[in-house]
């Protein structure tokens, strides 16, 4: 059409295309570039003579409720079903929106990355829409953010308030959706759900605070045909929330791939008064069609390019006093385990739960203590700097944990402030962990100011401690803030992640060299939320046993980069499971991510210690190919008895494979050969086993030289004995 405005929205390879016609922004192609974005236009379907309605212009940015009859607006067919990103009521009662494009821009943030700013408003209200889109040229991940702004005489109510929504054909007759679901102790395990016609799939999380467990707010959608890890059209998104989410799928009544995700107001709407804007969670969304494994790889590129602090750099090998001591522990125990540590190679300690509390509210169990984030000078009588100093000694740095959300009824600061903690006048006090644990009120800005200065007290006088594992062990179990007005209660949902995006936000500002780890009761902040505001890695779960661990960790990497997911060896039996499985399958399994430990190494067998010093050894070499490499999934855990991965570095010069038997029967001894991935195919590839214990080697290719074109057609025989046996290959190109 003539008066079509074209946008054509480029990463790497891929594009979002759409036309402004008529003051509608519709849909032309998401997807692999195309060289004319006039052509997309012009295929665009239009019809309307009633009996194809159903291919009728899709609308390529923020759909309304009640917007719905923009082309034909008296068709019976009309339904209101596939619209609605936004719901309002506006000021006086109506409760529909219609949008019109007002403006556009398009700037350069940085070389490489475009942002465009697109505006609208309601045509009849001083309602505003701004949506943002970011692209960058170095990977082919798109992100959309929304802002709402209202100028209307009095306050809106926001029933639905979507940061994305996206409605394309289906181009073939199905869809299948692959995403993450588990609780505590069994994070990440995969669904994968194909839809049928007319059916939705909904996901989400309204634990408030476990924002990744239940469901992961990121998942995958292939449609059009099946899909692998090497095939098949894809689509992968991720919401960039901590908190309470929703996201749902559709494949329509026309096989068009409806998908929406945002935040969850719960149970009512978000009041917005008048004046005042709030900006949406960042959705996060790329495309391959050369199946799930690219998808994969996408994120994880953004993720280290333009997501995490410091994604660039290699983490720290840690040893986390949780596992090995409990709440157990005096300025002995931690200075046995930081020897510990340094002579196993690692290169710093963090002290878990129990440093904090005075007198009769010093945490030495799970019923007291926490928001007093004062240290306990009976327990540890030299203080901070002491040990921040005994860490420096020996060459390893320092971190601490904190749970900065919490309070536990028995506390100075809850008997001080009881109005702090989330609670309704007219219950009782739901309580949780240790039958005392209450979640502060972090819309409240005075508890913010009151744990940022305890939390920055500490970091400004022992600038020693140079990690802070921020942990959140409880869900919102009590629905009501004593800050927030009696009619904005529903407001909670939305403005405690605010809150704690903002504190968390505020003090990795306030101290750029400390590193972050989020965790919520293990991996219930495996989640783009956190490692975009302020969190360098994620705790993958609580969970250690390594058998468990090849699943949590497989389906954390399928959205999450190596680098973000720590991965502990702990004791055998394992504290969760009481799982026996060989220390060399304890590492070879947490080497596939940010290798740590969670013993004390004190209790090891002393016999074990050398072949613990050769396995950090080896993990400081291969730590930048698995930290910052390329991953490709090679045989899924799901399928069968055994699982394998590899990642490649940049340049493909080196890469590093993972075997791991699962089954305890002999099957596992019948593996196929593993088939390659990832490498330059004009190359030959030195094979080295590493972490070889007892002579028991798997592959009778050690020291050889193989072709990558043979690697990858043939394969590579490994052989894995019954029982928890593994293997990993060192390839280096000659
Ligand atoms: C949670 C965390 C653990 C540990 C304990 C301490 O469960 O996930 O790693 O820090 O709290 O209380």
């Amino acid at each position: 059409m003539q008066d079509d405005k074209i946008f054509e929205l480029r990463s790497k390879s891929c594009s979002l295309d759409f036309v402004l016609r008529a003051g509608k922004f519709l849909f032309t192609h998401f997807g692999k570039t195309c060289s004319s974005a006039g052509d997309l236009a012009a295929l665009m379907p239009d019809r309307h003579d009633g009996i194809t309605s159903l291919r009728r212009p899709l609308q390529a940015t923020y759909p309304a409720y009640g917007d719905i009859d923009f082309f034909e607006p008296n068709h019976p067919s009309r339904t209101m079903e596939a619209y609605g990103a936004l719901g309002v009521v506006h000021a006086d009662g109506v409760a529909s929106t219609v949008l019109v494009a007002v403006d556009s821009a398009i700037t350069e943030d940085a070389p490489g990355v475009r942002h465009l700013v697109l505006k609208m408003r309601d045509e009849n209200y001083g309602f505003f829409v701004t949506q943002h889109f970011r692209t960058y040229d170095d990977c082919d991940v798109f992100e959309t953010w929304i802002e709402l702004t209202n100028d209307e005489a009095g306050a809106v109510a926001i029933n639905k308030m979507d940061s994305f929504a996206l409605e394309m054909n289906l181009m073939g007759r199905n869809a299948t959706v692959f995403n993450l679901r588990g609780t505590w102790g069994a994070e990440a395990h995969i669904s994968e759900t194909t839809l049928a016609q007319s059916q939705t799939i909904s996901l989400g999380s309204r634990s408030g605070i476990h924002g990744a467990w239940y469901n992961n707010p990121a998942f995958m959608v292939a449609y059009g045909n099946d899909s692998t890890e090497t095939y098949g059209r894809v689509f992968g998104g991720a919401l960039a929330w901590s908190g309470a989410w929703q996201a749902s799928i559709t494949r329509t009544s026309a096989d068009a791939l409806l998908i929406h995700s945002g935040v969850d107001n719960c149970s009512g709407p978000y009041i917005l008064d008048s004046g005042k804007s709030i900006t949406l969670p960042r959705f996060i969304f790329t495309y391959s069609d050369e199946g799930r494994g690219q998808i994969s790889r996408n994120f994880h590129k953004w993720a280290r390019l333009h997501c995490m602090p410091r994604g660039k750099e290699l983490r720290p090998i840690l040893l986390n006093s949780w596992e090995g001591a409990y709440f157990n522990f005096s300025e002995k125990t931690l200075t046995d385990m930081m020897d510990g540590v340094r002579d196993f190679g690692g290169e710093m300690f963090v002290i878990d739960d129990g440093w904090f509390g005075l007198g009769e509210f010093a945490r030495n169990d799970d019923h007291r203590g926490l928001g007093d984030w004062v240290w306990n000078t009976d327990k540890l009588p030299h203080g901070p700097k002491y040990l921040a100093d005994e860490a420096a000694k020996r060459g390893i740095r320092l971190g601490l944990w904190f749970e900065p959300e919490m309070a536990n009824t028995n506390s100075e600061l809850v008997k001080k402030h009881p109005d702090w903690v989330l609670s309704e006048p007219t219950r009782p006090l739901r309580k949780g962990r240790g039958t005392t644990q209450v979640v502060l009120d972090m819309c409240n800005p005075d508890v913010r100011d009151k744990i940022f200065r305890q939390i920055d007290e500490l970091l400004t006088a022992v600038p020693g401690i140079t990690y802070i594992k921020w942990d959140a062990n409880s869900e919102i179990m009590n629905p009501g803030s004593p800050y927030l007005p009696k009619d904005r209660q529903c407001n909670l949902w939305f403005d405690y992640t605010s809150g704690y995006l903002e504190l968390a936000d505020r003090l990795a500002k306030k101290h750029p060299d400390v590193m972050f780890q989020a965790c919520a009761s293990g991996g219930g902040h495996a989640e783009f939320g956190s490692l975009s505001t302020y969190a360098d890695e994620f705790w993958g779960s609580d969970d250690t046993d390594a058998h468990m661990r090849v699943f949590i960790q497989w389906g954390e990497m399928l959205f999450y980069p190596a680098n973000s997911v720590a991965c502990h060896v702990t004791a055998s039996p394992n504290h969760q499971t009481r799982r026996e499985i060989p220390l060399k399958y304890r590492f070879d399994v947490a080497m596939s991510g940010r290798l740590g430990f969670e013993l004390h190494p004190g209790n090891m067998d002393a016999q074990d210690i050398p072949y613990v010093k050769e396995c950090v050894e080896t993990y400081k070499r291969i730590r930048p190919i698995v930290q910052q490499g390329d991953l490709y999934r090679l045989a899924s855990p799901y399928d069968g008895d055994y699982a394998s991965l590899m990642y490649v570095n940049e340049d493909k010069s080196k890469a590093v494979l993972f075997v791991y038997g699962i089954a305890r029967g002999i099957y596992a001894n019948y593996i196929p050969p593993i088939r390659l991935q990832g490498l330059d195919a004009s190359r030959r590839y030195l094979i080295k086993e590493l972490g070889v214990r007892n002579e028991h080697t798997h592959a009778n290719t050690h020291s050889s030289s193989i072709g990558a074109d043979a690697l990858a057609t043939v394969g590579l025989p490994v052989w894995i004995a019954a029982g928890y046996d593994s293997a990993v290959f060192e390839l280096t190109a000659e």
